[in-house]
């Protein structure tokens, strides 16, 4: 069979099975498995595959077919244009998060502060990490999470990247295995309610480390921790930036407000038109 049979006969089988992205998952499965461009799929649809290249691509297509991420059965996935490695232990950075890294970069490009020293709670792959430190001179970020697995994938993906000279991983609970103070608080913490869980895709409900989802009845069991034990940790007016879910704005709107920790606080969308974003400044304390 050739690429371009190949690529018509399991885009089909995939879009029997529901997949809404049938056609590009079978060519970024069958371009892992050839070792070569999406491009080069195109320009020789007729060379005809191996048995064996045969063979290791039906293998991945069932992976697909059963329901298994692309990004978990190529290895990676791209994010702020960077290539990280990803596995079960961590979650697949989403887009929605390249939006937390720009509006951190966006805080800082105009406030001229140098060296800036950034904490990133629940690291997981190390996405946010190391897009800010591939973009930030002089930063210095500490990234913890309380999965070891994940952080050898994140110490993994700042060599890759040529930035992990700048970031110190630590595993631990949230703030318990870092000290000192700092310029921002950056964390995509799991914001999934119990509730909500049930309705996740089978794609992320199946195969998405829990850990990394995850967050009590209500959701909101990290933002609590992140806003009330992660101002201490800020230096006065420093910035706490979180990724929050789809409808949580009100409420952690109040739970911003009501810690009266913060001032500043607004909210950013992301690409979809959602509030995806908080951003809050410590307060000064006089005296
Ligand atoms: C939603 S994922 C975010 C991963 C990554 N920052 C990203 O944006 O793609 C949340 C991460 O928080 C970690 N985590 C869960 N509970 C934690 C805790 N108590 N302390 C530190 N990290 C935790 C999980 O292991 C997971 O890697």
């Amino acid at each position: 069979m050739n690429i371009q049979g190949i690529l018509q006969k399991t885009a089909m089988a995939f879009k029997r099975c529901g997949i809404p992205s049938a056609r590009l998952d079978a060519e970024v499965l069958l371009s892992c498995c050839l070792k070569t461009q999406r491009l080069t799929l195109y320009k020789y649809p007729g060379r005809i595959l191996t048995d064996d290249e045969l063979c290791r691509f039906q293998k991945l297509a069932e992976r697909r077919r059963k329901g298994e991420p692309v990004a978990y059965i190529i290895g990676q996935k791209e994010f702020w244009s960077l290539c990280l490695k990803v596995d079960e232990h961590v979650l697949i950075p989403r887009p929605e998060t390249e939006c937390l890294v720009e509006e951190v970069l966006n805080t800082f490009a105009a406030s001229f502060r140098h060296n800036l020293r950034i904490l990133d709670v629940g690291t997981g792959s190390g996405a946010i990490s190391i897009a800010l430190a591939s973009e930030i001179k002089d930063v210095r970020i500490e990234a913890t999470d309380i999965s070891a697995a994940a952080l050898a994938i994140a110490r993994e993906n700042a060599g890759n990247n040529g930035v992990h000279e700048s970031i110190v991983f630590h595993c631990g609970n949230m703030f318990e295995p870092v000290s000192g103070k700092f310029d921002a608080i950056v964390s995509n913490p799991p914001y999934i309610s119990d509730e909500e869980f049930t309705h996740l895709s089978d794609g992320v409900r199946l195969y998405e480390p829990k850990e990394a989802l995850m967050a009590g009845p209500r959701g909101t069991k990290y933002f609590s921790i992140l806003i009330h034990e992660g101002a201490p940790f800020l230096k006065e007016d420093g910035w706490l930036f979180m990724e929050i879910g789809a409808a949580q704005r009100k409420n952690i709107e109040a739970m911003l407000i009501e810690s009266d920790l913060y001032d500043s606080i607004s909210f950013k969308r992301d690409y979809a038109g959602i509030d995806r974003i908080a951003k809050a400044r410590r307060k000064t304390t006089h005296g």
